[in-house]
Parts: C-alpha cells; structure tokens; sequence
C-alpha cells in the first residue's frame, strides 16, 4: 500500500484529481466509484476546472457511488445523489444515465442493493474506486461491527458518524441524520482495479493510524484495504 501524505488539502485534492483525470485519459470509457463527504470536494472541484478548460472528458464515463441515505429523495439538499449532481455530475458531461447512486427510497432497498451489484458486474467491474473514510474508519458507510455483510446492503449508522455528520452537513441537527443508509460493502469496495483513499485533518489521524499497523479489523473497516494490491493513500493534516 503507497502513502503519501501532503502538505495541505489542496495539493492532496490536486494529486487526486490528477489520478483521476490520468485514468480517464488512459481509459475514456472508465468505471469510477465516487465517494461524498467534504473530503473529496477539492478534487471534484478541480476536475470541474480540467473539463471546463477542454482537458477532460466525460462523455463516455460511468460512475457508481459508494452509499445514500436511507430515506432521503434524490432532491433532498443532503441526499449523496444532490451532493453529486452539485459538486460534479451538473459541471462535466458525463450522461446522467452514466451515474448511479444507490437509491434510498426504493421500495424494496436489498433488491435495490443487489440489482446495483449486478449493474456493477454488467459494466465490467470499477476500475478506479475514490474513497474517503470516516472517522471511525469507516468506509462508505460499512461501520466497525462483529461482522458486515460483504456486498451493497442496508445499515444502520453508528452514533459517532450521526453525530459527525449532523455537524458537517445537517446544521448541527442529529436529530435531522437519517439513522440508516445503503452503501456498497467492502467486497464489492476491494473488487475495484485500483482504489486511492482521500484523508485530510486530525479527525482522520487515528483511523489512518490504524491502516498503517497493517493489522486486519473490523473495528477499522479501512484496515481492510490491505487485502488489495493496487491501493494508494492520499494523506493531508
Ligand atoms: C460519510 C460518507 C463516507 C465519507 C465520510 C467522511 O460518512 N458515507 O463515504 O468518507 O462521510 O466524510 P468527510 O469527508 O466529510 O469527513
């Protein structure tokens, strides 16, 4: 596993977006997984300016995003399918018909959970997976439990990352967090060619401590990124 950790978070959200965009060059028709959070931001950001100044094109990519909130419309403000279209999708020209997002108001959401693996495996299997992580080490939103299921599921959200996201995204309300979410699990995560993890501030500092003992737990969903080859971590205080 390569670590490299950065000056600040711009320089970080630059060297992501580089990847990024070197991928896509390489591959036109790539399969991204796209992660949400504050963290990635600045990588969106600077991938919006690379496609804006005629550098990278996204008409043939597809995406699938790692989680959803359980509950929320795909126009609620803090729904991840806003937080895509707002940060990234509305910006570049990828085909809204390219970009999947877990739905959260399906129905049937493990039916919905199965089919988005299945569409996963039909287009070939991500080739680059971006990722975040919470501070618990959580990945997508596979929170440290006795056990996970290993591909996209239902789950309930663990106090600390209700608590941390209310204060990042819902105003401080925890009252407002949905307490359940639908993300793909860690199997469907490592089935990636290639995956690169974004981790900036303090917050992230005793989960990163975590990857770096080497030492598989499901206490830090993340540590299970040394099960993959070809996983690259992107560090910034
Ligand atoms: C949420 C998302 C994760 C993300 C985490 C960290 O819980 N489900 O995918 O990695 O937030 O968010 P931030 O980057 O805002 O710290």
């Amino acid at each position: 596993m390569k670590k490299t950790i950065f000056k600040n978070y711009e320089e970080m959200s630059t060297a992501a977006a580089n990847i990024v965009a070197a991928a896509i060059g390489a591959k036109p028709n790539i399969v991204l997984g796209l992660p949400t959070g504050s963290t990635p931001c600045g990588m969106y950001s600077n991938l919006v300016a690379m496609h804006k100044a005629g550098k990278l094109d996204f008409s043939q990519v597809k995406s699938f995003n790692l989680d959803e909130y359980v509950g929320l419309q795909e126009n609620h403000n803090q729904s991840y399918r806003f937080f895509m279209q707002t940060q990234l999708f509305n910006h570049v020209n990828i085909l809204p018909q390219n970009t999947y997002v877990p739905s959260g108001t399906a129905k049937n959401l493990e039916e919905a959970a199965a089919l988005f693996d299945k569409k996963i495996e039909e287009e070939g299997g991500i080739d680059l997976f971006v990722l975040g992580i919470g501070a618990n080490g959580h990945i997508g939103f596979n929170e440290p439990a006795a056990s996970m299921p290993a591909y996209t599921h239902v789950v309930d959200l663990t106090k600390q990352t209700i608590e941390d996201n209310a204060r990042a995204f819902f105003g401080g309300n925890m009252k407002a967090v949905p307490k359940k979410a639908i993300t793909q699990g860690l199997a469907t995560i490592l089935q990636a060619k290639k995956i690169i993890l974004l981790a900036s501030g303090k917050s992230k500092a005793a989960a990163i401590e975590s990857i770096d003992k080497k030492i598989l737990t499901l206490n830090c969903p993340a540590t299970m990124l040394h099960l993959h080859n070809n996983v690259e971590l992107l560090v910034c205080n």
